[in-house]
């Protein structure tokens, strides 16, 4: 895949594309295992079933940065699947790499706006969790409209979560922590069984952007929430 095939038709995104010089080991990554393990985007629902070769549920992670997470998450639930999305090319190499030489077969990965993923190809009622580590927090009172989590998004995420799927949201950044809180808690469909912010899960890996967030003496705030069952 190439490195300028990332896009979005949004007019406020959540982002910035940084540059990042790749590694020699990453641009082979990008050759060697992009076939395998990479989804192009396109204007199609993809069919998880035929995608994955089997009909263990979805997870899907929203900016995996680095991937060291996603990848150890994967690497101990071979029983879920998981669908990687990340726009900066750098950590989306890293993680292609590590994927492709332990050919772990539960995981995808997708370069593009997970904005204009979940609308174009992912089923309404299909996904059976989200995480969403570590999302950009966008201090700056006025970049507030570029944070990934306002209600909207939350909105699509809803919709594309099966019943009794659920959404994991983590930031070091506490106001970002409490809108998070507010906006999930404020969806009609969501419920939050810790009723405020939740106690980590054991399983959930220390991320990259974490550890420079617990460096600077950030608390983390994590929110988790369920779409009930039928
Ligand atoms: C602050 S970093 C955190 C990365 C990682 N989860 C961690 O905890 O180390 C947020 C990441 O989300 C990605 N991102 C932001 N908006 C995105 C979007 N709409 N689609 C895909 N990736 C996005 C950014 O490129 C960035 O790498």
């Amino acid at each position: 895949m190439g490195k300028e095939e990332v896009s979005s038709k949004r007019d406020v995104k959540s982002f910035v594309l940084r540059q990042g010089r790749l590694k020699k080991s990453q641009e082979e990554a990008l050759t060697l295992y992009s076939k395998e393990y990479v989804l192009p985007f396109k204007e199609e629902k993809i069919d998880f079933e035929e995608l994955f070769g089997n009909p263990n549920p979805v997870v899907i992670e929203i900016g995996f940065g680095m991937g060291s997470a996603t990848f150890q998450i994967a690497q101990a639930r071979r029983d879920l699947n998981f669908l990687a999305i990340e726009v900066f090319l750098t950590g989306f190499a890293k993680l292609l790499n590590w994927v492709g030489q332990s050919e772990l077969n539960n995981i995808r990965l997708i370069r593009f706006d997970a904005v204009e993923v979940l609308t174009s190809m992912i089923e309404d009622n299909s996904v059976a969790g989200f995480h969403i580590f570590f999302p950009d927090p966008w201090p700056k009172k006025r970049h507030h409209k570029r944070r990934l989590i306002q209600p909207p998004f939350v909105e699509l995420l809803t919709k594309k979560l099966k019943s009794g799927g659920y959404i994991y949201a983590v930031t070091d950044w506490q106001e970002y922590g409490e809108q998070i809180l507010e906006v999930l808690g404020g969806n009609s469909q969501l419920v939050n069984p810790s009723k405020g912010f939740a106690v980590r899960k054991n399983w959930r890996p220390v991320t990259s952007f974490e550890r420079k967030g617990v460096a600077q003496g950030h608390q983390i705030w994590e929110v988790w929430v369920e779409k009930p069952g039928d």
